[in-house]
């Protein structure tokens, strides 16, 4: 699982203080056709959009973190004030401890609190859904009264931390048994490995809402775990040797995009990469490390965070003559490098 209580601890500091980045998402391939008369207004463009019949105020989604350890309940209420604000769309990190733990619910259910309005996603193990079932994907969506839930996908984690479930069999059927008569939406996410088009296949076909893609580039988990060998000198040297494993965001997004509903996260770093992100086809940008570290500062430091990819994002739409997100889906774009190369094959 993504973690339990002291888990949860040493992810958010490792994650803020090491380098826990590894490989390239691909953005940096991708280049928006330049708009030289934009014929705009550039405080005029609108970055409102739909997703899940939500209204959002932005397309900048704040990725699956934390909760589940009393010391992260003041992350989430910034994270959360901030989501409010700006009405973005917000995960919350892995709901299992308090799952297991009810008295760890607060660090998550003051996300619901402080964000009434906010498009707020639950969030479980792919692996805990198989062993506990819908009840649990119940009760996570109740506990922060969620608009959709996340499953997420974590199996290169599993592999190369000391506790991790080994078995993925029955993943996807468990997936497919939820999808069917649950009445929230189920989003499939990956956690910085990416999905594949034959990945995607398979969840549409278990009838999942929408997939975030989670793709190589941004936060990897194999370099988060490997601050989290202890003494383990053979856990660390296989971690390392997946650092750069996994599909680059911009090629999963290239492979997936049009199949359905999806957010691009995973090495999403400025607000270009979201005008990016949405030109290739992705309905929603997601962003987890660029947060964290403004969030464990202040709800100040976050906000500004916010505002400055939100003022990229403003400035990409008016150099490409997109007033909408609507406009910025058909713009134009060059692909480069190793994305291009990969993309080719
Ligand atoms: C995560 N992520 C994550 N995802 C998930 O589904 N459940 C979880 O509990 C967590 N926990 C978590 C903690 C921390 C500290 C980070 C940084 C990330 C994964 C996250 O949602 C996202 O998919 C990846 O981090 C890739 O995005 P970035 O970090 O490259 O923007």
């Amino acid at each position: 699982d993504m973690q339990t209580p002291s888990r949860k601890l040493d992810h958010l500091q490792i994650c803020c203080n090491t380098q826990v980045e590894a490989g390239r998402a691909g953005f940096e391939d991708v280049r928006l056709a330049h708009a030289a008369l934009p014929e705009l207004d550039l405080e005029g463009i609108r970055l409102q959009t739909r997703f899940l019949g939500a209204e959002l105020g932005s397309p900048l989604f704040i990725a699956a973190m934390t909760g589940g350890h009393p010391a992260t309940t003041e992350v989430n209420r910034r994270l959360a004030r901030v989501a409010e604000e700006f009405r973005l769309g917000m995960g919350v990190g892995s709901q299992r401890a308090a799952l297991e733990h009810p008295e760890l619910e607060e660090s998550f259910t003051v996300v619901r609190d402080e964000a009434p309005h906010a498009f707020l996603c639950a969030n479980l193990g792919a692996v805990q859904l198989r062993d506990h079932g819908a009840e649990w994907a119940e009760r996570a969506v109740e506990m922060i009264e969620a608009d959709a839930l996340c499953i997420h996908l974590n199996f290169l984690q599993e592999a190369t931390q000391p506790e991790g479930d080994h078995d993925a069999r029955g993943c996807l059927a468990a997936i497919a048994d939820l999808c069917r008569d649950f009445r929230t939406p189920v989003i499939l996410k990956e956690t910085g490995a990416g999905i594949t088009a034959e990945t995607a296949r398979l969840i549409w076909g278990a009838g999942a809402a929408a997939i975030d893609l989670g793709g190589a580039g941004g936060t990897s988990w194999a370099a988060v775990e490997v601050e989290r060998t202890g003494g383990d000198e053979a856990l660390k040297a296989l971690g390392q040797r997946f650092l750069g494993w996994g599909i680059p965001t911009v090629v999963s997004l290239c492979e997936v995009a049009g199949s359905g509903p999806v957010i691009a996260t995973g090495g999403v770093r400025s607000g270009i990469d979201i005008a990016r992100a949405l030109a290739l086809g992705a309905d929603l940008g997601g962003m987890a490390l660029p947060l964290l570290k403004p969030a464990m500062e202040s709800e100040d430091a976050l906000e500004q965070t916010v505002r400055a990819f939100l003022r990229e994002l403003r400035v990409a739409m008016f150099l490409t003559g997109s007033g909408s997100v609507r406009d910025l889906a058909q713009v134009r774009t060059y692909i480069t490098g190793t994305t291009r190369q990969m993309l080719c094959e």
